[in-house]
């Protein structure tokens, strides 16, 4: 059994980053530039974003922060998003989910600028991806294809089950599988999928991706599969600093041994989530990535 290091990887990866970026300043260019806008104070999203913030600083991007109330109209949000995609000296921007409940989520993603869309989020990406034209890919998926590329895995002709179908993990995920250059093949399992325990034991390479701590269980994996843990589940916990731990959706201690590859939690896709946001940052700086 190999443990698959998510946070090895991340590393290398933002040190090529920052590489490309001194190459870029020495040409003359301004530094990549990314924004986050967050709504309200959920701990999670603070979490995530001032990780996003650190992460522009570690690899030599700009970063900014926009911040709005929870109470904040939608149609400000809005304004704020069309004054980005017009401001030139940025490159990208993510607008940070969930959102409160009073503001339309897909009417927040569809304004903003497909060009400046690094996180993947809206349609023209999405369907872009679809299809296998040049686009921004979500962060999640982006970052496990290319932890199974530097990990050499073998996908072609694989059954790959992805467990969930939402539109940031599961549903691409399962698009980006079934791609000429990965070429497995791919059933999507999700809540109202039938014998889900048996489905899961045929793959060959099995995606948890349901948010449903430890719900996938030794006898639910075949001997030898590749097991990519995306659960990241905030838990209490008297042990950290924070007052929370990451709990997966895999029961890790009794699935390991049965796997050629797993990904642990943390230290597995988390981290390399945070640097595919980079990534398609570079990307947005770099120019058009369309043409
Ligand atoms: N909330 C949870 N994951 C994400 C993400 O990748 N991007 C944004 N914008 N919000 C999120």
């Amino acid at each position: 059994m190999k443990i698959i290091d998510g946070k090895a990887t991340a590393r290398a990866i933002k040190e090529e980053i920052k590489a490309e970026v001194d190459i870029m300043i020495s040409a003359g260019h301004r530094n990549p530039h990314l924004a986050a806008i967050l709504v309200g104070h959920d701990g999670g999203s603070e979490t995530y974003v001032a990780y996003k913030i650190k992460d522009c600083k570690d690899v030599g991007f700009k970063s900014s922060l926009v911040r709005f109330e929870d109470d904040v109209a939608e149609e400000v949000l809005l304004e704020k998003i069309r004054e980005l995609n017009n401001d030139d000296e940025l490159d990208g921007f993510i607008v940070q989910l969930p959102l409160p409940s009073h503001i339309n989520e897909q009417n927040v993603i569809e304004t903003i600028d497909p060009t400046k869309d690094v996180d993947g989020f809206h349609p023209v990406n999405v369907g872009r991806t679809v299809i296998g034209l040049p686009s921004f890919v979500s962060a999640t998926p982006n970052g496990i294809i290319e932890l199974l590329k530097r990990y050499h895995i073998e996908t072609s002709g694989k059954h790959c089950v992805v467990v969930g179908r939402s539109n940031i993990v599961g549903r691409p995920m399962s698009i980006l599988m079934s791609q000429k250059s990965i070429n497995a093949t791919v059933t999507v399992a999700h809540s109202r999928t039938k014998d889900l325990e048996s489905l899961c034991a045929s793959a060959d390479i099995l995606i948890a991706a349901l948010g449903a701590p430890g719900f996938i269980k030794s006898h639910m994996v075949k001997e030898g599969a590749v097991v990519i843990d995306v659960g990241t589940t905030r838990i209490p916990s008297t042990e950290t600093k924070s007052g929370f731990r990451l709990k997966g959706d895999v029961v890790y201690e009794e699935v390991a041994p049965k796997c050629a590859f797993i990904t642990p939690v943390p230290g597995g896709v988390g981290p390399m989530t945070r640097v595919s946001l980079l990534s398609n940052t570079l990307m947005a700086a770099k120019g058009n990535i369309y043409t």
